[in-house]
């Protein structure tokens, strides 16, 4: 079966705005992101009807330490609960989730569970979900680029086979297709260092809803947009 090109197969999310969100109601910022967390879930639902079958969603930056203490804890302990609670539902959904960034920075309790997570949804071959936690695009390709060194001087790779087919084997992407559309809520109208290399050709959309009023709706909405668009790869119409 040939896939519908007027559909995304991977759309990658930066869901912004849950502080303002939280803010508008005179809550504390973690309230945003508890409400945030809860439209992950409904999004990864919503992808089999409208035809993704990858989902990647920008979940914590590794500019995004530079918050405050209590932001930055109250965060990771969100990531731990969400794990703990979704695991199951996600795996009997048959969504496989996987994770970007580096782990190093973050703390032993949570990459437990985000490597039993991955084990555990391995086999299934639904929704694709990945999670881009402590991830930055500049980080992501300098380490591919010393993971690169290393198999050079181990003999491994000879430098002239280099090139854009060979390098994203080195990213933390390396299973993924690119995506076709990057969505930023909130209005900012910039990419903050979200898949720098895999976003080469992507189609982005800036919207004004705030990440925890994105709705499964507000979702196809987008896509049918996305829909309508003339994506030429750099190439001129015949
Ligand atoms: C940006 O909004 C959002 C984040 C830095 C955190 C994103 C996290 C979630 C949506 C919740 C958990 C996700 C998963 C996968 C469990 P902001 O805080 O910068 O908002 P603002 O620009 O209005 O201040």
């Amino acid at each position: 079966m040939t896939a519908d090109p007027r559909k995304p197969r991977h759309v990658a999310i930066i869901m912004d705005g849950n502080g303002r969100w939280a803010q508008l109601r005179a809550r504390p910022r973690l309230f945003g992101h508890h409400a945030g967390a809860k439209r992950v879930k409904e999004i990864v639902r919503a992808c089999p009807d409208l035809g993704v079958k990858y989902l990647t969603v920008f979940a914590f930056s590794t500019e995004n330490w530079k918050r405050t203490q209590t932001e930055v804890a109250g965060l990771m302990k969100l990531f731990k609960r969400y794990i703990r609670r979704e695991a199951q539902s996600l795996h009997e959904e048959n969504v496989r989730v996987r994770f970007i960034g580096d782990r190093v920075r973050l703390e032993p309790a949570l990459v437990d569970l985000m490597d039993g997570l991955e084990l555990m949804t391995a086999e299934n071959s639904g929704t694709n979900l990945t999670i881009a936690l402590n991830y930055g695009g500049r980080d992501e390709v300098t380490r591919a680029a010393r993971r690169l060194a290393h198999d050079v001087k181990l003999g491994n790779l000879d430098p002239r086979e280099i090139c854009d087919e060979t390098f994203p084997r080195y990213l933390d992407t390396y299973v993924l297709p690119d995506p076709d559309l990057v969505i930023r809520t909130s209005g900012e109208a910039r990419i903050s260092n979200f898949l720098l290399w895999q976003s080469a050709y992507a189609e982005y959309e800036f919207i004004d809803t705030l990440w925890p009023d994105f709705s499964a709706d507000v979702f196809a909405d987008v896509l049918a947009r996305y829909g309508l668009r003339d994506r030429r790869f750099g190439a001129v119409p015949v």
